[in-house]
């Protein structure tokens, strides 16, 4: 279990002097003397840390300790740095609020240590990792290079901020540091060329000729024995627990960890030893013709050595230190230098010198330490700056420092004192008034624009005429001479106070933190801060490039004639710029106590600590703690943060803010004294309160992580689960499914294969069952086939035991025929003569009766078909068959004459006109007429003439007339002759010695060949009084012409010409017809 602990625990004295009983100055004092004593240098006044200067190195800065106060509230553990400084980064880091650390003190008092103890504490608690250990360990190196050029051992403290720094350091939003940005405040230049006696110059000059290497000093020119340089003060050269010469490597180291080039490092070196050199150059008056004296350099040697470090040209430089160039509007005016002049030249280049070179450090390492990335970040700024500082001697760099710490004292009030008591009226909460120093008075006796003393000292400067430092205390004298805070001889004097403490070139201003007498010697030159024209133009004829860039004003193409603004002036702005930034961010305070004057360990002198308690105000720190509140803030955002303490206000509080507050301390519960509602805040008396609410938050913040997890690990849990589920459901149901495919299969396939031997089984057994039955109804049959032969035998046997064979033949046989006529009936052919068809036949003893009745039923149909002839028709039919008999396959032209039906009269002899002649001459009934060629004997060509036949005559005529060329009774016909062949030429031949023999027989050919030859010889059979008329068919027979019988002589030739038949006359006695064979 964790141990609560409290700064309450083990206290020596009291660790919060808010809690000091009875609060007076002597307790308070007594309580830091304890606690010092005890080694306990930190004690708060509520969230102010109070440290004393310890003086030597205490075991707690280790890192257990830093682990230790790491993201610990702060009232948990004993006082400690650490304890702010975690406060500072968690409040930046956790609630996005950006802070301020300041640290404020007298010099000596640590304020520098405490700075980088704040800054060595966040480095440690803040995030780690390559990029950002970089960034951290550059942050941090930048420590030693600005202490080395910027610190200097003075008699109050022998590393003494000589120099003003603020520091912004900036982290992204996880807190991780992400680089940062210094601010330097007016540098003590004055060191450089003068320092009071017990102190030293900056602790670089010293580091170098200590610690550089024989060759380095030897390429700077330089030698190690400090008493070589006039700027260098020999009293306190060495200080004692200060290693010079560790320090300059450790000063090299830290340069090139925050990334400065080796080149650079050299440069800065290079000028380091330059002023140095520039220290050593001494001058001698030379008299003049007009009694002045002018200014020589006496040695040159050091002026050479330095010219040749930088690479300027000697003579540039000499002619520098001895006159002076002043340039008004158009004019050049040039002025010889005195040797004081000259001094005071050297000087002015000496302090620029270096004071150029320390800005342009800082620039360099900010260029090296800025963040690189441009996202928004948060800002925690250190500020370091010069403590207030009273010396015997104090001028203008003291007046500047205690004008920083005067409005740094201004912040403090104004953030803690006075802004707090206003709050608590601004908010209503009763309140008494608590009495306090305002330093703004002060401020405003400094800084006024009208008659402050910056200004007064500004107008001084630029006031036209003679200006002194006289003429500035004088007008101080007139213009401050009423100020409360402002003393001077003659302000005192006017009062009639004698105060001889006061010298007549000095004024004393009463600061927050006690007198300081000002000497005013050199305020007007320091504040002018001139560096003649001649000199930066001379350094800008530098080859040196870091020289020539540290003095951009001498180059000579861009000369300004307006003043640059005073150091004051510049001071002041920057001041007032500060002020304005600590303004916007959380202020830490950090009040730096210096124990005492000797720099010593274990010693505390009560009056010099009495004197910084009163002066910081931390009694008035404490009066104000104790009687308001330890913590305020606004009611929204303190209901956001602590709302989740309460069920009434978590997760959402509805109506006012306020209202919600208050709900949520009553539940809590917190006691009402506790507390107490302002306007628009709440305000929280007590830090353990907060601390309590504090407490409970992270609790409850972490119970709500858990919650969160808790249900965020449940829902990836269950979501993953479910996917699993939903997955395993699919695979399942598709593993189910191929699973059950697989059986279905297995289960049809077998029951196929059951089913096939069931079925074979069933149908074998069906076969074998059907067989037997067939077996069965044959036996049957056959059985009562016999059994019925045998009944009928046996009854038929005492009737026809004799016949009862041929009678049961004969009726079988009658049954048989029966059922083939009726057959035969039922399927007759149709009664087209020329149709085959007949059906077949039943039985093969049927076969003679079968085509007997075809035959008789073919003649019957024919029979039938000419029954239904008319006279006429029954007349061509029989001169067809006459035909058929007469050249039925004796002559080829027959096949082609069948089919056309003889019509005997083809001219239509009696009723055409033409033929009226013919008609008359012929009188009997014509049989036959039509046009044949009858061949001429002599050329064997044919000529065209009407061919009739009458019962009695051929006749011959022509065609055109009509006219009756030859007839023949056809009882001088003895014969026609007619070819094989398929023609149709026929010869009539006459019976010899007839009367119409004598003119010879006729060839002729016809189209009706076998018409005309039918019909002569069925006249000749008609007719009763003459025989028949031969047919002769033969392929050469003989024509008996006129006078000579000629053979003709029918041949079969190939077609040629078409299928035409022609003759020829091969001479008297033959005569050729050629007929072409039809295809
Ligand atoms: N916490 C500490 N532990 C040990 N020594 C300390 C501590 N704080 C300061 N010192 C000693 O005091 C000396 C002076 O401290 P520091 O330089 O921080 O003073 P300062 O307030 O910065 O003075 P100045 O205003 O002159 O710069 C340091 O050199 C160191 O020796
Ligand atoms: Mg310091």
């Amino acid at each position: 279990m964790e141990v609560k602990t409290s700064l309450l625990d083990n206290m020596i004295g009291v660790g919060d002097m808010v809690l000091l009983e009875p609060l007076s100055e002597e307790s308070f004092l007594e309580n830091l003397k304890n606690r010092f004593d005890h080694n306990e240098i930190y004690t708060y006044i509520g969230s102010v840390v109070i440290s004393m200067n310890p003086y030597r190195s205490l075991p707690i800065y280790t890192p257990d300790k830093v682990e230790e106060y790491r993201n610990r509230n702060f009232y948990e553990l004993s006082p400690h740095i650490y304890a702010l400084a975690d406060e500072a980064y968690r409040s930046l880091r956790d609630q996005d609020k950006d802070q301020c650390i300041l640290i404020t003190g007298e010099s000596g008092a640590g304020k520098t240590e405490a700075s980088k103890l704040v800054m060595s504490y966040v480095a440690a608690v803040c995030g780690k990792g390559q990029e950002v250990n970089k960034v951290k360990e550059q942050l941090l190196q930048s420590n030693p290079v600005l202490e080395a050029f910027g610190n200097a051992k003075t008699v109050r403290n022998d590393n003494s901020s000589r120099f003003g720094k603020y520091m912004d350091i900036e982290f992204d939003f996880k807190g991780d540091p992400l680089g940062g940005v210094i601010s330097n405040y007016l540098l003590e230049k004055s060191r450089v060329v003068k320092q009071p006696r017990g102190e030293r110059n900056f602790h670089i000059f010293y580091q170098l000729l200590s610690g550089a290497s024989d060759d380095t000093l030897k390429k700077l020119k330089l030698d190690r024995d400090f008493s070589k340089y006039n700027y260098l003060s020999l009293d306190s050269a060495v200080v004692n627990g200060l290693d010079d010469a560790a320090s300059f490597r450790t000063v090299r180291n830290a340069m090139q960890i925050v990334g400065f080039m080796e080149d650079e490092m050299q440069s800065v070196l290079q000028l380091v030893a330059a002023v140095l050199k520039l220290g050593n150059i001494e001058f001698k008056p030379e008299s003049r013709n007009n009694s002045t004296d002018e200014s020589r350099i006496k040695d040159k040697n050091d002026l050479k050595e330095m010219c040749e470090l930088l690479g300027i040209e000697q003579s540039v430089l000499e002619r520098a230190f001895s006159y002076r160039t002043v340039e008004a509007k158009l004019e050049k005016v040039s002025t010889t230098l005195n040797v004081s002049q000259a001094y005071y030249a050297r000087d002015a280049l000496a302090k620029n010198l270096y004071s150029r070179l320390f800005s342009w450090l800082v620039t360099r390492i900010n260029e090296s330490i800025k963040a690189q990335t441009k996202a928004r970040h948060k800002v925690m700024g250190v500020l370091d700056i010069y403590g207030f500082e009273i010396f015997e001697d104090n001028s203008f760099e003291q007046f500047i420092i205690n004008y920083c710490n005067e409005k740094l004292q201004q912040i403090f009030i104004e953030l803690t004192l006075r802004e707090e008591q206003e709050e608590y009226i601004r908010e209503g909460i009763e309140w008494t008034n608590i009495e306090y120093f305002n330093n703004a008075i002060i401020c405003d006796l400094i800084e006024n624009n009208q008659n402050g003393i910056l200004a007064m000292l500004d107008e001084e400067c630029l006031r036209p005429g003679t200006v002194t430092d006289e003429t500035f205390l004088d007008k101080l004298n007139t213009i401050c001479a009423e100020h409360q805070h402002f003393e001077s001889r003659l302000s005192k004097n006017s009062k009639f106070l004698n105060d001889h403490s006061l010298p007549h070139n000095c004024f004393r201003i009463q600061h927050y933190a006690g007198k300081v007498l000002y000497r005013s010697e050199g305020f007007v030159d320091k504040n002018n801060d001139l560096l003649y024209r001649d000199l930066s133009q001379a350094m800008y004829k530098a080859t040196h490039s870091l020289i020539k860039e540290l003095f951009p004003e001498g180059n000579p193409a861009k000369v300004n004639l307006k003043r640059p603004p005073t150091a004051g002036s510049q001071f002041k702005a920057s001041v007032g710029t500060l002020m304005r930034n600590l303004q916007t961010k959380n202020p830490n305070y950090i009040r730096c106590i210096k124990p005492n004057d000797k720099k010593a360990a274990h010693v505390f002198t009560e009056s010099l600590v009495c004197h910084q308690v009163r002066y910081l105000g931390l009694m008035e720190n404490v009066r104000v703690r104790r009687a308001g509140y330890a913590f305020r803030q606004p009611y929204e955002p303190c209901l956001e943060r602590y709302k989740m303490l309460c069920k009434r206000t978590w997760p959402h509080w509805r109506g006012p803010a306020r209202e919600g507050v208050e709900t949520l301390m009553v539940d809590l519960p917190i006691p009402t004294d506790e507390v107490s509602y302002g306007r628009s805040k709440i305000f929280i008396r007590n830090p353990r309160t907060l601390f309590f609410l504090e407490e409970r938050r992270r609790q409850c913040l972490q119970d709500l992580a858990t919650l969160i997890q808790k249900i965020y690990r449940g829902w990836k849990c269950r979501t993953h689960f479910l996917l699993l589920k939903k997955s395993q459901i699919v695979v399942s149901a598709w593993y189910r499914r191929f699973a059950q495919q697989k059986k279905y299969q297995k289960i049809k396939s077998s029951t196929t294969v059951v089913q096939s031997y069931i079925r074979g089984w069933q149908a074998r057994k069906l076969l074998r069952e059907l067989k037997y039955q067939k077996r069965c109804k044959e036996a049957v049959t056959t059985i009562a086939a016999y059994w019925h032969g045998t009944q009928v035998r046996r009854e038929y046997r005492k009737f026809f035991r004799a016949n009862a064979g041929k009678k049961i033949y004969d009726f079988t046989i009658q049954r048989i025929m029966q059922k083939y006529f009726l057959g035969l009936k039922n399927n007759m052919p149709p009664m087209s003569p020329i149709d085959k068809n007949w059906p077949a036949r039943p039985y093969r003893f049927l076969d003679g009766v079968h085509k007997e009745l075809q035959r008789i039923f073919h003649l019957w149909r024919c029979k039938k078909y000419r029954s239904k002839f008319t006279e006429e028709k029954k007349a061509v039919y029989e001169e067809k068959l006459e035909a058929s008999k007469l050249f039925k396959d004796k002559k080829a032209l027959y096949p082609s004459s069948v089919s056309k039906p003889f019509k005997g009269d083809y001219l239509e002899i009696r009723k055409n006109p033409k033929y009226q002649k013919l008609n008359s001459a012929v009188e009997e009934k014509v049989l036959l007429a039509d046009v044949v060629n009858k061949i001429n004997r002599a050329n064997s060509k044919g000529t065209a003439r009407i061919f009739l036949l009458t019962k009695k005559n051929v006749v011959l005529a022509d065609q055109k007339t009509g006219q009756v060329k030859a007839s023949v009774p056809l009882l001088d016909l003895a014969s026609v002759s007619v070819s094989t062949k398929n023609d149709g030429f026929f010869a009539l031949k006459l019976k010899a010695g007839s009367a119409s023999a004598t003119k010879g027989d006729f060839l002729l050919s016809s189209d009706h060949l076998i018409e005309i030859i039918t019909k002569l010889h069925r006249s000749g059979a008609t007719a009763a009084d003459r025989e028949q008329i031969n047919i002769d068919i033969s392929d050469e027979f003989l024509v008996q012409f006129k006078h000579d019988k000629v053979c003709v002589k029918f041949i079969q030739v190939a077609p040629k010409n078409g299928n035409s038949v022609s003759c020829k006359r091969k001479n008297n006695r033959l005569l050729e017809v050629l007929v072409p064979t039809t295809a």
